[in-house]
C-alpha cells in the first residue's frame, strides 16, 4: 500500500499521520507474510490501535476547534474502525481469529475510502482556519 497524492488532506501535520498509518499496516503486511510469530504479530496490532486513537484524536480536536458541522457522523466512523480493530486485536491474541488477507484488505479499504471520502470533507474549513 502506497502513499500517493490522492490521499493528501492538504495539511501536512494530518498527511503525515496518515503516512505512519499506511506504514503501520504495511508492517502488518509484511510480517504477516514473514510469517512472525503471534508475540511479534500482536505487538505490531497494538501499535497500530494505538496510534489510530491517537490519530483520530488529533483530527477530532481540529473539528472540534473549528466547529465542523459534520463532527458527530466523522467520531462514529473513528470509534466504528477503534471497535473493529479492538475486536480484531483481542480475536487474534485469544487465538479464535489468525491475520488474513481479509482482514489487511479491510484495514486498506477503510483507510483509503475514510481519507478519501470523509476526511476531504474537513480540508476547506481546516485550510480556513490557517491550517
Ligand atoms: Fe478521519
Amino acid at each position: 500500500m502506497k502513499w500517493s497524492d490522492d490521499l493528501s488532506v492538504q495539511v501536512s501535520e494530518i498527511d503525515g499521520q496518515h503516512k505512519n498509518l499506511i506504514d503501520l499496516i504495511n508492517t502488518l503486511h509484511d510480517a504477516m507474510l514473514a510469517k512472525q510469530g503471534k508475540q511479534a504479530l500482536s505487538g505490531i496490532i497494538d501499535e497500530l490501535a494505538a496510534y489510530s486513537v491517537y490519530h483520530f484524536k488529533t483530527e477530532e480536536k481540529y473539528m472540534q476547534n473549528f466547529k465542523f458541522t459534520g463532527y458527530p457522523a466523522h467520531k462514529k466512523e473513528h470509534e466504528g474502525f477503534i471497535t473493529k480493530v479492538d475486536k480484531f486485536q483481542n480475536d487474534f491474541d485469544e487465538g479464535k481469529l489468525g491475520l488474513s488477507i481479509e482482514v489487511m484488505t479491510f484495514l486498506r479499504d477503510w483507510v483509503v475510502k475514510h481519507i478519501k471520502e470523509t476526511d476531504k470533507m474537513y480540508v476547506a474549513l481546516f485550510k480556513e482556519n490557517g491550517l
